[in-house]
């Protein structure tokens, strides 16, 4: 899991005027952008993501608000809170992950390396777990 997952802590450009986080692709990101999406308004009950990629990497921040991120490799499991706009969690492919007790004002901001795609998407854990345990 320590190569296929990385804490990223984004410099504070701020100054009295307020904080200013730039996340370039291929500079505080590790891959070009090709996609951005973000999730808000899930309940604090709810669990997203339940899925692993063949191809797509992720890095998450939660700009506002706080949730938590369960990874899982099929050996080995870690559970990282993102709480900091500053934060972000970088997810090599073929990761398992499941998004969870997101708080009232979480947005959860996820950029990515590839465009959409549910071809590459394994949506079955015990498929997943066959396929990395091969
Ligand atoms: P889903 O993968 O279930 O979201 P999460 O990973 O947060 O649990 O996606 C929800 C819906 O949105 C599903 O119908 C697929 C669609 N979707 C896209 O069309 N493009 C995307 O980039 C993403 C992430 C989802």
């Amino acid at each position: 899991l320590d190569e296929q997952i990385q804490i990223l802590d984004f410099p504070d450009l701020g100054d009295e005027r307020g904080n200013l986080v730039v996340v370039e692709g291929g500079i505080a990101i590790p891959f070009d952008i090709q996609r951005i999406f973000y999730i808000y308004g899930s309940d604090t009950e709810v669990i997203r993501g339940c899925h692993a990629n063949l191809r797509s990497e992720f890095v998450m921040i939660n700009v506002s608000g706080t949730s938590k991120v369960k990874v899982d490799n099929g050996h080995e499991t870690r559970i990282i809170e993102l709480n900091r706009p500053r934060m972000g969690l970088y997810l090599k492919s073929n990761v398992w992950k499941e998004m969870y007790e997101f708080s009232a004002d979480s947005v959860l901001l996820v950029l990515s390396n590839e465009h959409y795609d549910p071809e590459e998407y394994v949506r079955d854990y015990e498929e997943y777990l066959k396929m990395v345990r091969k």
